[in-house]
């Protein structure tokens, strides 16, 4: 986007007076706040109400029907009868060339923007400003850290981890594009006497070669193993009565080993710093897969000794925490949280825990990313934890802990493969490829366009997984359904692909330059045809009435998707308001169903030159939006599927 000089030379060319700036409003980023100030300074006038108030009492309107923007009357916070208020309000409302017209509705306003006005700005903002369209400098010298993923070595990448890297990647990309400074970072759980458990099962079980080679499935197989190591010494002792010895059983060994590991013991620690390396190692290659890369790769074993025994110190100065038979424990409801519970912070042994880690961990970030807002992206099953935690950050005294959130996410139902039940994150990808792959190769002819037939079915087998995953409400759950995601009827990822790949079609057709796009006459005579030519026609009456009615068509096909189109920048802001993948997904949604529609009508290829440029100009726009939307899903768009 320009400056705010460049816009007004915008739109004085487009005879249009440039509003009133408001605080807080980004009008060249944003057409919507634009319109915005627009409304304000309109509303200003007519009542007298405060600028700032006007401005934020404009809502977002969910469906076209209902306005771009409405204003409820009441937030304006004017006296007397205000359905009359309304109608007068409406009459006197100057439309300025940005507002097609202002409708009263009982004790609402609703504003329609003016089509023209917005073919005329949004079409040429999108195709200029091309993959930036959409971003706004909200973050400005804000940072943000989100946590997200977080897997725990040797153990399953289950449901909840690929949900979190899933929303954490969405959630990572849009702070970014609004403006913040993001930190992405993946907390692993790689500490704890599983550590220990782990280190004995690789000295019996263990194999080099097969840890370099795929060391997250080797390792989780030496874990599934020792762990059966340990349960049949238990069952022994049960069944001969004799106790087990905590010097030579297993799960004894595995204690003293961790216990070397927290005391610092370089042997203990080295095999377990070679299996998080190369767990690590591995990790990177497949979030790229899903275009996430990681700023730290932290994790529990991350938290430091000291910083753990500076937190425990505090909470005794405080008086947060008791001591129940040598272990230390906050007790919530002595301290006015009835519904949270107790949490232990020390184990009778001196060895922390995991929400012990994870209150280091905060300040630890604190001190060294001065984050302004704090993301966390774990699933609804840890609610507790997350709240325990926070509380007790807030009840130390960290004034910093309001700007800890917690984005959780509900359960994912039945998610198996062929080969049976997913337990890693590789396992999921491959499968989705494969499939993908044979529905690929249903359409022969299509099929073999397509330059690189595996990268393409990965990219949208993946886009798959995703769609499904953020197009509801992240608090629900959902059933894992391998056919359902992947069909491209109904809305899906390969859907969005598919509309995607077909308005690069569109535009390959064409073979039109960027530059010449940006000539474009985007009137809506030239873009839809006029009244007065097809009169000039002499049809015959019938014929007439067809060809106007067919005109009125296109001109409503045409406003539906620009207003659309110029909704875009608004739906990013409120995705980063609510934390909500769905609504970016929707509108993604809404925009290709509607592009679809109005693709029907205007159509593109055979058109007479000034005519076809609009309406590729148009559908070009549409089509960098869809990009735009996908990425920051963390989706890469194909061109050809
Ligand atoms: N590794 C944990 C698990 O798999 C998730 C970590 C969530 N993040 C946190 N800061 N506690 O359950």
């Amino acid at each position: 986007a320009g400056s705010r000089e460049e816009l007004a030379a915008q739109l004085a060319k487009l005879n249009l007076e440039t509003p009133e700036y408001i605080e807080g409003s980004y009008p060249e980023y944003n057409v919507v706040d634009l319109c915005r100030n627009f409304i304000a300074g309109q509303l200003t006038k007519l009542t007298g109400v405060d600028k700032k108030i006007a401005y934020e009492s404009l809502e977002w309107s969910i469906v076209l029907e209902k306005g771009d923007l409405l204003v409820p009357l009441p937030r304006l916070r004017l006296k007397g009868d205000l359905v009359q208020m309304a109608g007068d309000i409406a009459g006197k409302f100057e439309l300025g060339g940005y507002l097609d017209r202002v409708v009263p509705v009982g004790k609402f306003l609703q504003f329609f923007f003016s089509p023209k006005f917005l073919l005329n700005t949004v079409t040429p903002d999108v195709l200029k400003r091309g993959s930036e369209y959409g971003s706004a400098p909200l973050g400005k010298n804000k940072t943000v850290l989100v946590e997200f993923s977080s897997p725990n070595i040797a153990k399953p990448f289950h449901a909840g981890h690929l949900r979190s890297t899933i929303i954490g990647g969405f959630l990572s990309n849009l702070y970014e594009k609004l403006g913040w400074k993001v930190i992405r970072m993946n907390y692993i759980g790689d500490w704890g006497k599983q550590f220990g458990v782990l280190a004995l099962g690789f000295k019996k079980y263990g194999s080099d070669k097969e840890l370099a080679e795929n060391p997250i499935q080797h390792l989780f197989h030496v874990y599934v193993r020792i762990n059966q190591d340990i349960s049949a010494e238990k069952e022994e002792a049960e069944k001969t009565g004799i106790p087990l010895d905590e010097n030579t059983c297993t799960d004894g060994q595995a204690r003293a080993f961790f216990r070397k590991m927290e005391e610092g013991d370089e042997k203990a620690l080295f095999l377990w710093r070679k299996f998080r390396d190369l767990s690590i190692k591995r990790y990177v290659d497949t979030y790229a897969r899903l275009n996430i890369k990681y700023d730290v790769y932290s994790g529990e074993s991350q938290v430091s000794q000291m910083t753990i025994a500076d937190v425990t110190e505090k909470l005794k100065e405080k008086e947060l925490i008791i001591e129940d038979k040598g272990a230390w424990l906050v007790d919530f409801k002595k301290l006015g949280h009835k519904k949270l519970g107790k949490v232990l912070v020390q184990k009778s042994d001196g060895t922390s825990l995991y929400v012990t880690r994870d209150l280091g961990a905060a300040i630890e970030r604190k001190n060294a990313y001065k984050f302004d807002k704090m993301i966390y992206v774990i699933a609804s099953q840890q609610d507790l934890h997350t709240k325990q935690f926070f509380t007790i950050l807030d009840m130390m005294g960290n004034k910093w802990a309001k700007d800890l959130v917690h984005v959780s996410f509900g359960m994912v139902l039945g998610m198996s493969t062929r080969k049976g039940t997913v337990v890693f994150l590789d396992d999921i990808l491959e499968n989705v490829q494969e499939k993908m792959l044979e529905i690929m190769q249903q359409n022969k002819e299509k099929f073999a366009q397509v330059d690189d037939p595996k990268k393409v079915a990965d990219q949208v087998g993946i886009s798959a997984v995703m769609i499904q995953d953020m197009q509801a409400k992240r608090v629900n759950n959902y059933e894992f359904g391998w056919d359902r995601m992947l069909s491209s009827e109904g809305d899906t990822g390969p859907y969005l692909q598919y509309a995607h790949s077909r308005l690069r079609s569109i535009e390959r057709n064409c073979q039109v330059r960027p530059e010449e796009l940006l000539t474009a006459n985007m009137s809506m005579d030239n873009l839809c045809g006029n009244e007065e030519e097809i009169r000039k026609l002499n049809l015959s009456e019938e014929e007439e009435e067809k060809q106007l009615r067919s005109l009125k068509l296109r001109v409503e096909k045409a406003t539906a998707l620009i207003r659309i189109m110029a909704s875009y920048p608004d739906t990013l802001r409120y995705a980063s308001k609510n934390y909500e993948p769905s609504t970016l997904v929707t509108y993604l949604f809404k925009l290709t169903h509607q592009f679809s529609s109005t693709y029907k009508f205007l159509r593109v290829m055979g058109e007479p030159k000034e005519v076809l440029l609009a309406r590729l100009a148009l559908f070009s726009a549409v089509r960098q939006i869809l990009n735009n939307g996908l990425r920051v899903l963390c989706i890469t768009p194909v061109d050809r599927m």
